[in-house]
């Protein structure tokens, strides 16, 4: 006899939706071995009923108002796909919840803001909490954290979480482009959006390192947690400087349990290039955890598309079916610990400094002195000529132009890289702002 299928309430029919009805019809058989009984979607809900989609809608249900689909008492799990932190998605699946379902969902945004009281309240209700999609698509890290290495204390957590911006960064480095054609590039291929701030700015990273930042350390998920700067700064020559050097440079999200607790945060990053993490190119996204017993593994692969996402969600939909219930978290919600901000200033580690030094006796000297002042230690300084003329030599006109510098400094704290920049500022031996990227162990 066949057992009870597991009946599916989906919400939202977009890119990822219509992806999860598609694998679930895809794979019915397969899953129903893996897993012990028929997955099946039984009621939908989107914007809008009539628009043209590529799925067959005619053996489900229609429900206009996904908080009603999330309460259907013909529903066993609800599945979440419409996104945003904000309603209609966080009220349908608090509605859900409330009724003691279970609720899948790849919304990143509902979770870093709410993640906490809806773990709360899936403990409370005895419903249950899934999120394999929201960080990294199809990368299964969710379950790899809290599930596959839950014997290992985590000392980092870091990867590359927004395809947009390694692709920008990718295209930069290879075709020595810059920022802004590379941007163009991806908007017009469909990797950014048409308002691409908050890839760029490094807040879609931010959202995904808090829930990666709670599983790996037991602390709340909490984007203001985390120091955020995004990649629009960089420039191609920071790329080739970095590349002489032996690195690359790219967007980490960065989770580090340090002496004064855990520090997070998201910036343009030097790694080495012979690093693993380095090789990552174009939208493949990368997650790497530093763990105790297993030392240091990485994960990659593809963050984000229909069906690399809705593999994630029928993972998810897959431990439903199977009974696996687990605080979503890893720990209870009561014992997620709440995480201070910890000030970027007291960060520590080796810094790339991009300086734009004016043509005359004695700058040097002057910018040496004033990284000594601060205890800061070279490990290279790389002076670039401001340019050549066409028959190869000496192009009389950039005589006085300033001169491009570059330095890479021993591990050093940022206070005091900050304040010896300032002074160098002001003591009027530059001609542009420094450019700062912040390099990372690997
Ligand atoms: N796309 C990816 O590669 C990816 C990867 C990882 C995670 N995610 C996450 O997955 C979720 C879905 O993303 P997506 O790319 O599939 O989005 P999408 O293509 O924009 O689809 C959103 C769906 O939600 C429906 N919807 C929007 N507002 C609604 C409302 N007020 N009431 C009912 N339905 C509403 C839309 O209805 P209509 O179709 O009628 O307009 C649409 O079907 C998001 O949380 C996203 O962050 C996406």
């Amino acid at each position: 006899m066949m057992p009870l299928p597991l009946k599916v309430g989906l919400a939202g029919l977009g890119t990822v939706g219509a992806a999860v009805l598609q694998l679930l019809e895809r794979q019915h058989d397969a899953l129903i071995a893996r897993c012990g009984r028929p997955i099946e979607v039984v009621a939908v809900s989107a914007r809008d009923r009539a628009k043209g989609r590529d799925i067959d809608l005619r053996k489900v249900r229609w429900v206009g108002d996904p908080v009603v689909l999330a309460a259907d008492p013909g529903i066993d799990v609800f599945v979440e796909l419409i996104g945003g932190e904000g309603n209609p998605a966080k009220t349908a699946v608090e509605a859900a919840l409330a009724a003691g379902k279970s609720v899948v969902t790849a919304n990143k945004a509902l979770l870093a803001r709410h993640g906490l009281a809806l773990a709360g309240q899936a403990e409370h209700t005895g419903g249950s909490l899934h999120f394999e999609a929201a960080v990294a698509g199809g990368i299964p890290i969710v379950k790899t954290l809290r599930e596959g290495l839950v014997g290992n204390a985590f000392s980092r957590v870091y990867g590359i979480l927004n395809g947009t911006c390694n692709y920008i960064l990718t295209r930069m480095q290879q075709e020595d482009l810059s920022f802004v054609d590379c941007l163009r590039d991806a908007q017009r291929l469909g990797y950014a959006e048409a308002d691409p701030a908050f890839d760029i700015e490094g807040h879609d990273t931010a959202q995904k390192l808090a829930i990666l930042a709670s599983l790996a350390f037991g602390i709340a998920a909490d984007p203001e947690a985390i120091y955020v700067e995004g990649i629009a700064s960089i420039t191609p020559e920071d790329l080739k400087a970095a590349d002489e050097l032996g690195y690359r440079v790219k967007l980490l999200g960065v989770a580090v349990k340090t002496e004064q607790g855990i520090e997070q945060r998201v910036h343009p990053t030097m790694v080495p290039k012979t690093s693993a993490i380095a090789q990552v190119m174009g939208v493949t996204n990368a997650i790497a955890i530093d763990a105790e017993a297993v030392h240091e593994i990485m994960l990659q692969g593809p963050g984000a598309g229909g069906m690399a996402t809705a593999s994630a969600v029928v993972s998810d939909l897959g431990d439903v079916a199977r009974g696996l219930r687990m605080p979503p978290f890893g720990s209870p919600a009561a014992r997620l610990a709440k995480s201070g901000k910890l000030p970027m200033q007291r960060h520590e580690g080796g810094y790339y400094i991009r300086l734009l030094a004016v043509d005359r006796p004695g700058t040097a000297a002057t910018i040496a002195r004033l990284l000594a002042d601060e205890h800061i230690s070279l490990e290279s300084i790389v002076q670039r000529r401001p340019g050549r003329a066409p028959h190869g030599g000496d192009d009389p006109a950039s005589a006085a132009a300033p001169v491009p510098v570059i330095l890479i400094t021993y591990a050093t704290t940022e206070d005091a890289v900050r304040r010896a920049l300032a002074a160098v500022e002001a003591a009027g031996v530059v001609a542009d702002k420094p450019q700062l990227i912040r390099i990372e162990k690997t």
